[in-house]
């Protein structure tokens, strides 16, 4: 499907996996916001893509007056919204359950679930506004919304919540003409990951370096889902690193 004139929204598409979707969807043609908190990297990134093309807004999405303001910005700016890419996401500090500070929980639940949740309401509003309505939204899951690793309880239970909000999405959206799907992916080489390089705590209590791929692969398997007509969707990919300790227990 042509993809000129659409429009999506990006968010933590400052860095990684945002920015490097971000940019597919501009070369397949698409407009794209770029929202996330560096507005020095936001900036670079909409000079090189252009600005008729992107726009930036610096947004924190677990605070409902910026995500609102990303929405209308985006609004103002291409009339339209045809794809939330639900990306903006965080993990905390691999310690044991009972020493991660309160704080450090509820950060890291404001910006995997309560960010996801506002911008997924945000973007009902627009989609069922519209003509033609209706849209998509894609939620970056992880591998950890399936299983967790050692130390990763904040990480691992937003990602599982993340799984939920993505079936009330789909569900949900049924009447509205969206639909509602997740990328769940495994180990792509961003700053997110670099600790990898090093070796992670596996489950057996060892430390293993761990293969990862590089984040171009994701950025087309997004730019691939967003490419369906609304009636159709892939529902849920795995994209992951092949060898990364994940199918086979370990
Ligand atoms: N890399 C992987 O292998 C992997 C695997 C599974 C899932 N994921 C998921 O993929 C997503 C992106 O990860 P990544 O690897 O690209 O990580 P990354 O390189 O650390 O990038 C994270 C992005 O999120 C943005 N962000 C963080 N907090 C934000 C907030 N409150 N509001 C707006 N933007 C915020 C950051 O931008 P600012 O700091 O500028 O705000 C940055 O652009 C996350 O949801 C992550 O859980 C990644």
């Amino acid at each position: 499907m042509a993809a000129q004139n659409k429009v999506a929204i990006v968010t933590g598409a400052s860095a990684g996996i945002g920015k490097a979707a971000g940019m597919a969807l501009i070369k397949a043609g698409w407009c794209v916001t770029f929202a996330a908190r560096r507005a020095d990297l936001l900036d670079k990134i909409v000079a090189e893509a252009g600005k008729d093309k992107a726009l930036a807004v610096l947004t924190d999405v677990g605070k409902p007056e910026s995500v609102k303001s990303l929405f209308a910005r985006t609004k103002e700016k291409f009339g339209r919204l045809d794809l939330l890419f639900n990306n903006a996401g965080m993990g905390a500090p691999a310690v044991p359950l009972d020493e991660l500070p309160y704080e450090k929980w509820q950060e890291v639940v404001d910006v995997n679930l309560n960010g996801m949740f506002l911008c997924t309401q945000e973007a009902f509003r627009l989609f069922k506004a519209q003509s033609p309505k209706g849209g998509r939204i894609i939620n970056n899951g992880s591998i950890s919304a399936h299983a967790p690793r050692p130390f990763s309880v904040a990480y691992s239970a937003t990602k599982h919540a993340v799984t939920g909000l993505t079936k009330c999405i789909a569900l949900d959206g049924r009447a509205h003409d969206i639909a509602g799907c997740q990328i769940d992916i495994g180990n792509a080489a961003t700053e997110m990951t670099e600790r990898m390089t090093k070796g992670v705590p596996q489950p057996n209590g060892t430390s293993m370096v761990e293969p990862r791929m590089n984040v171009q692969h994701v950025a087309d398997a997004v730019v691939h889902m967003a490419s369906l007509p609304l009636d159709a969707n892939v529902l849920f990919m795995t994209v992951m690193a092949t060898k990364m300790p994940f199918v086979g227990r370990g």
